[in-house]
């Protein structure tokens, strides 16, 4: 269990721990300082110009504003624990972003889609953190929490919307059927080694497995609230 391993308390803590432990958490707080600000440019800021009405624009800047402040809370707490900052942007660093924001975004329908459930792949990764033993994580974690279900709900009501008509309903269900297929990547390979070390050091709780079968059961329970369907995914997406 999480509690196994000792908490680190502070940056200062964090600089006496061993490598290896040090390693796995830089890896963490790298890849969400990426993946915050490379979602946040290719899917919230372009998400202004498709939303239909003010409010609902209104709604997407603060979305955006969000995910760059998620971007920024990472990389801040990056530099604190000594991680070069060129390693914590896209455009600089080896690491690449995951593959869902490769999903090519061009209608209000998709991200919409991209809230409901994208956002709520994140919900899951963020709850994991919640137990972190490294603290500061875990803090950083329980700030970012309360928005990411925004995000999530924000993809709910806009999704409900959308629902109103025929036609908008019709392609909001394509859109799903088009994004849905592309999140489950998102928590990485089952029996992933880094994973493992992960669990070991108490910084994450769950395997990668379990958390891509609670997100398709929780995403499926989203659909039937929306009174949509998800596409079937390919049984070698679940192992
Ligand atoms: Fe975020
Ligand atoms: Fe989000």
């Amino acid at each position: 269990m999480a509690d196994a391993y000792p908490q680190v308390k502070t940056t200062q803590d964090f600089a006496q721990q061993s490598p290896e432990y040090r390693n796995s958490i830089e890896k963490l707080v790298v890849s969400h300082a990426i993946n915050e600000l490379q979602g946040a440019r290719v899917f919230d800021e372009p998400a202004v110009a498709l939303a239909p009405h003010p409010y609902a624009k209104w709604l997407t800047c603060r979305v955006a504003m969000e995910e760059y402040g998620h971007h920024c809370k990472f990389f801040d707490l990056g530099r604190q624990i000594g991680i070069d900052e060129d390693r914590m942007l896209p455009e600089k660093t080896a690491k690449k972003p995951l593959s869902m924001f490769d999903f090519p975004l061009t209608t209000w329908e998709e991200f919409v889609a991209i809230k409901a459930f994208g956002d709520l792949a994140e919900i899951l990764q963020v709850e994991d953190l919640l137990h972190c033993s490294f603290l500061p994580l875990r803090n950083l974690a329980r700030s970012t929490m309360p928005e990411e279900k925004f995000h999530h709900d924000f993809g709910m009501q806009f999704g409900r919307e959308l629902l109103k008509d025929p036609e908008s309903k019709a392609r909001f269900q394509a859109a799903v059927n088009r994004v849905f297929p592309v999140v489950p990547a998102f928590f990485g390979a089952s029996r992933s080694k880094n994973n493992a070390i992960f669990r070991e050091f108490g910084i994450k709780l769950r395997t990668n497995e379990d958390m891509r079968a609670d997100y398709v059961a929780r995403a499926s329970a989203a659909a039937a609230d929306l009174g949509l369907t998800l596409p079937e995914l390919p049984a070698e997406m679940l192992h």
